[in-house]
């Protein structure tokens, strides 16, 4: 498929998910065994849920922010930051992840459009503020001292971040990526329509076929840690062309 393309191609729009973390020992949500199996959607993942169980929900991504430090960006995340530095055109990264390790593998032009766990949100000035701490003590907001702090994660029935910057995006990018994600949920879901009616190519990098994986011009199956770097690797050689 980028035979003769790659020329052409100037601006790469690229949504990853669960999957590409996942041989970096983070669990992805939705594959057996995954963090929706040990965990109820609607209890941590969900604004009620907060309100339920605010203890619960901070002690969940405490859990989750306070295992970053035992792990590391696999040849998957280096290899879309090598893209980002050797592309001669545009890269726009754009994660569901709330992990660190695009940053920890190089990339700077990250969007985290579900949020980050090293970040709290304020449910009362609503500054987001970088954190690297537990948030289960309810400390003060750096900015205006309430101890209201949250996850800044997005959750089930809130507003993704960033959404006009990536639809524009997606509007004028030649070639669009979706690597390790399951395609289950929207609206990242409904990016590879959105960029294909804008005339992108489309490419699926996944270890196995998503749910809107027919919308793709092609589907490339294997682990993130193999895949990816061997399709960068085709992309820039063929950029010399
Ligand atoms: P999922 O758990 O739904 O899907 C993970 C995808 O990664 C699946 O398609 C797997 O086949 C694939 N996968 C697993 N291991 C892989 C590997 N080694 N290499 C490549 N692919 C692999 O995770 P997401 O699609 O990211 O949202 O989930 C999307 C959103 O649902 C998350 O951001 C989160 C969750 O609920 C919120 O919490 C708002």
């Amino acid at each position: 498929m980028l035979d003769g393309l790659m020329a052409q191609v100037e601006r790469i729009v690229i949504l990853t998910g669960a999957g590409i973390s996942a041989e970096s020992g983070i669990d992805t949500f939705r594959d057996a065994g995954g963090l929706w199996e040990q965990h109820r959607v609607e209890d941590v993942a969900t604004p009620e849920g907060f309100a339920r169980n605010p203890d619960l929900v901070l002690a969940f991504y405490d859990m989750r922010r306070a295992a970053l430090a035992d792990v590391a960006p696999n040849p998957a995340h280096r290899a879309l930051a090598r893209l980002e530095r050797e592309f001669p055109g545009e890269v726009l990264l754009v994660t569901q992840n709330v992990d660190d390790l695009h940053e920890r593998g190089g990339s700077a032009n990250v969007l985290h459009m579900h949020g980050a766990l090293k970040s709290a949100l304020c449910t009362a000035c609503e500054t987001r503020s970088p954190w690297l701490e537990s948030l289960g003590a309810r400390p003060p907001c750096p900015v205006c001292q309430a101890p209201s702090l949250r996850p800044d994660v997005v959750w089930f029935g809130e507003m993704p971040y960033e959404m006009a910057r990536i639809y524009r995006a997606l509007e004028s990018c030649d070639l669009f990526v979706s690597i390790g994600t399951s395609g289950a949920v929207y609206p990242a879901a409904g990016f590879v329509a959105e960029a294909r009616s804008n005339g992108a190519r489309c490419l699926e990098l996944n270890l196995e076929p998503s749910e809107g994986s027919r919308l793709f011009h092609e589907t490339r199956l294997g682990p993130a840690s193999v895949v990816v770097p061997a399709w960068v690797e085709e992309v820039l050689s063929r950029a010399e062309d």
